[in-house]
């Protein structure tokens, strides 16, 4: 009984190790970031909405991790990113429209990541 509470407990620990670590390296934004987002996204794409950049948070966290988790969209030129995008957004089948979005939410956190 006891052998099964101690690896329950070490099991119980590996899980949360792995998912605080996954939140501190997603690029997950807080209501607070997004702002800052919306400001730098509109200096490129005005007129973008903060409707927009949810639903762009929403695509990246939700369709675009179908096969692999949440990547980083920082580590790359922005000229690259679209061009990832792109393939990717056939991938994930994204409409015209949703893949602007994600394009504006990405571009946003990049623009904010420095
Ligand atoms: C149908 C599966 C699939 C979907 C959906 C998908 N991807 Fe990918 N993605 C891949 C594969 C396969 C790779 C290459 C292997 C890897 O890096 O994991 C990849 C690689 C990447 C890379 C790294 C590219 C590089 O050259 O460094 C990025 C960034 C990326 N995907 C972003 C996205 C985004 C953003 C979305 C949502 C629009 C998305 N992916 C949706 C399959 C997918």
């Amino acid at each position: 009984m006891k052998k099964i509470i101690v690896i329950a407990s070490v099991l119980i620990s590996i899980t949360v190790a792995c998912k605080s670590k996954k939140a501190a390296t997603s690029t997950a934004s807080t209501d607070s970031s997004m702002d800052a987002q919306l400001t730098a996204v509109n200096t490129r794409f005005p007129n973008t909405t903060m409707e927009e950049l949810k639903k762009g948070h929403s695509i990246y966290t939700g369709a675009c991790t179908k096969c692999h988790g949440t990547k980083d969209v920082t580590v790359y030129t922005e000229p690259r990113l679209l061009e990832i995008v792109d393939v990717m957004a056939v991938k994930a089948k994204l409409t015209a429209e949703e893949k602007q979005s994600l394009i504006k939410f990405a571009v946003g956190v990049r623009a904010t990541s420095k």
